[in-house]
């Protein structure tokens, strides 16, 4: 593997784990996402996202190996989508790890310093002219568009993907908690702010929900975005959802003020609900992140959470002059809080078993609050990681929310030690099985194929979004299709339920039950790559499953070349995982491939494959054939940074539809490096090496566009 920067191998393991771990938690949060019920504000997930991105290129993971990390084509089906008149983007963060091309520390004050400067030198204001910022708090709600026609709400929107958003006017109509009218007579606007739940109303709503012998709602930010995309909408005018509106990105026969504070109150004149009380006016880095550090104490006493605050500079006249990137204006950054820390006690340590085998350890702790809600589980990560910081049942332990989210062990009060603890074992057996361990680098596994928690980590996998995609067919469904009908196999969910069986099951109904066989009909025809990516063998993600699918074209020519590969037909070895340069699929190293095609060619996977084949299921590509165009075909890649409006999987997907190769990493051998927002050490490469450079526009006009 080639890095720009050196990396020490023990660094690299720690990145690769960390990097495994970020994809999970992406897949995990997106699907929530995508289902109305997340569990994180977006910025927290922008943020999983930027660390991903940083570490995938910090490890030149090729682009087509990974994970698409934006909450991207967000919609919930049965809302309608409406393209935004402009985009709605979100705010560039100062973020407290940063480095620069050194490996140099950066601090935030730093960071803001040069934000400032940059943005005075674009201006070209000299050294007398001020530059007026205001600082808002950052409010973790939902993001919402609002047109508003002679005064009267017409439409409200969420964000989406920032170009198109789903239509929920009748969610925030009937929840009131935006402002039917603005006192205007005649004109157009649209107005952007924030949907959040107040603490006390989402309080109250949760002692209803617990009286009614229901579950709670995790925390107001999930539980106002699940609300809004809710399609029964009666009793939504109750919850108590309200909002702050801040901006007017856009106006038809009204004027603009000329500044952000103007605005706000421009809005407040017209009864709209703003922050304005105590909103800060700064000038220069010091004076701002003053302010913003300031109000971490405010932050205890408002009934609403934030999660950070936004600098914005005043004078709207300056915003055109500044521009945007694809994702992020340049008038204005976020500053986010640091993370909330709490001290409990390790009550134990599960294991838990994932669908490949993988044995994970998980910290039991004493109930503890944490960013508002109750945390008693958190991930201790690995077993080498759990060594490393000797973490024991019955330690008092730090744990930290990362990006406000996922509960983590991070560190244990050594001097706090009782007496009688023990250093946690590595398991040497399944917890659920009891087979032997296998060790795989830093990871342990269970190699026993029919372990019980595998098979139900496998079903669930085989039947999410991503994979078969068959909706209801969630954790509770399958512990009992395996307990009670049978299922052992990906396949024998199509040959072991019917309606009527699974209508006999707790908590299914009739219509829910012929929904499932519905689904499962319609799963037949999802194609070879998600039947690929749904039996979750290991190191076959979604991009590796529509690689091989696309290679291979069918289960015959697959498993023909897995048995070829594996008895060791030199030519199927050369073909794609040769000993130098790469082979005929893109980053899939010789290591990988043995792991693959080995799992490929068991025995097991051969069962599945011909049992889902016999009762229907399509096992041929869906994936665009290649087309090869001139000047692409045979030419290697590089792709970094942000392109406008091409998402780095697209990009690579066309370039290799197109005949030409992506890499992770700039070489003598690259044709072409891909520039797009915040490039960094990859175009420096490139420009040493003399390689070609393009925009998202030459890229396109290379591919024929
Ligand atoms: S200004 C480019 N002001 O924070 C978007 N945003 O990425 C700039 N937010 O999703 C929006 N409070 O929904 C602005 N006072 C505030 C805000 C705010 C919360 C959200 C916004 C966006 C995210 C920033």
């Amino acid at each position: 593997m080639t890095t720009t920067t050196p990396v020490t191998s023990t660094n690299a393991h720690k990145d690769r784990v960390e990097l495994e771990e970020l994809e999970a938690q992406l897949r995990y949060h997106e699907d929530l996402y995508r289902a109305g019920k997340p569990e994180i504000p977006d910025g927290a997930f922008d943020e999983l996202a930027d660390r991903y991105a940083e570490l995938a290129d910090k490890l030149g993971v090729p682009a087509a190996e990974r994970l698409d990390a934006r909450p991207g084509a967000d919609h919930t089906e049965g809302f309608e989508q409406v393209e935004h008149r402009v985009p709605m983007l979100s705010l560039e963060k100062l973020t407290p790890n940063r480095r620069d091309t050194h490996g140099e520390p950066v601090s935030i004050l730093e960071q803001l310093a040069q934000w400032v400067e940059r943005r005075r030198a674009e201006l070209e204001l000299t050294d007398d002219v001020e530059l007026p910022l205001m600082v808002e708090p950052k409010i973790d709600g939902i993001s919402v568009s609002l047109l508003y026609r002679d005064g009267a709400l017409v439409r409200a929107v969420t964000r989406g993907d920032g170009r198109r958003g789903d239509d929920i006017t009748t969610q925030v109509r009937r929840a009131r908690c935006v402002p039917d009218k603005l006192a205007f007579r005649s004109g157009e606007m649209e107005v952007r702010g924030e949907l959040y739940w107040p603490n006390a109303a989402f309080d109250r709503h949760n002692a209803r929900l617990e009286a009614a012998g229901e579950e709670r709602i995790a925390n107001p930010r999930n539980g106002c975005a699940g609300m809004m995309k809710r399609k029964e909408i009666d009793g939504l005018e109750e919850v108590g959802i309200t909002s702050f509106l801040y901006s007017v990105p856009w106006v038809k026969g009204l004027e603009l003020p000329p500044t952000q504070t103007d605005t706000l109150r421009w809005l407040q004149e017209l009864g709209a609900p703003v922050y304005l009380a105590e909103v800060g006016h700064t000038e220069g880095a010091d004076a701002t992140l003053a302010f913003c550090e300031g109000y971490a104490t405010r932050r205890e006493t408002l009934d609403f959470d934030i999660d950070g605050m936004v600098i914005k500079i005043d004078e709207l006249k300056h915003y055109s002059i500044l521009g945007a990137t694809g994702h992020h204006p340049h008038w204005g950054v976020a500053y986010k809080f640091p993370p909330e820390r709490k001290t409990t006690r390790l009550l134990d340590v599960e294991l838990s078993v994932g669908k490949t085998g993988k044995i994970t350890p998980v910290a039991h702790l004493a109930p503890v609050e944490l960013a508002r809600t109750t945390v008693t589980r958190a991930s201790l990560h690995n077993f080498v990681e759990l060594a490393r910081k000797d973490v024991r049942v019955g330690d008092l332990v730090e744990v930290e929310k990362a990006g406000d989210i996922i509960p983590q062990v991070v560190g244990v009060r050594l001097e706090a030690r009782p007496d009688g603890t023990h250093p946690f074992p590595r398991p040497e057996v399944c917890p659920a099985c009891g087979a032997a361990v296998l060790a795989e680098e830093i990871f342990i596994y269970c190699p026993n194929p029919g372990c019980s928690a595998q098979r139900q980590q496998r079903l669930e996998h085989f039947a999410s979004r991503r994979a078969l995609d068959v909706e209801g067919l969630g954790s509770s469904l399958v512990a009992q299709v395996v307990d009670k009908l049978g299922v052992e196999k990906p396949h024998h969910l199509f040959t072991r339920l019917d309606a009527q069986k699974l209508a006999g099951l707790e908590r299914m109904g009739k219509k829910s039950s012929e929904n499932v066989m519905r689904a499962l009909e319609a799963a037949k025809s999802a194609g070879l790559s998600r039947v690929l990516y749904g039996l979750a063998i290991r190191h076959v993600g979604e991009t590796m499953a529509e690689d091989l699918a696309r290679h291979f074209g069918s289960d015959e020519a697959l498993l023909a070349f897995a048995e070829r590969y594996v008895a060791g037909d030199e030519t199927a070895v050369a073909t794609v995982a040769p000993e130098s340069g790469t082979g005929a699929i893109e980053g899939l190293a010789r290591k990988t491939a043995d792991s693959i095609f080995a799992e490929l060619d068991s025995p097991a996977i051969r069962e599945v494959l011909d049992g889902l084949r016999s009762v229907g299921v399509s096992l041929t590509a869906k994936v665009a054939v290649r087309k090869e165009v001139e000047g692409v075909a045979g030419k290697t890649f590089v792709l970094t940074g942000t392109l406008p409006t091409l998402k780095r999987d697209e990009a690579a997907a066309r370039i290799k539809g197109a005949g030409g190769k992506v890499s992770g990493s700039v070489s003598k051998k690259t044709d072409y490096v891909v520039a797009g927002d915040d490039a960094g050490s990859k175009l420096a490469k490139a420009t040493e090496l003399g390689v070609a450079v393009l925009d998202e526009a030459g890229l396109l006009a290379l591919l024929g566009d």
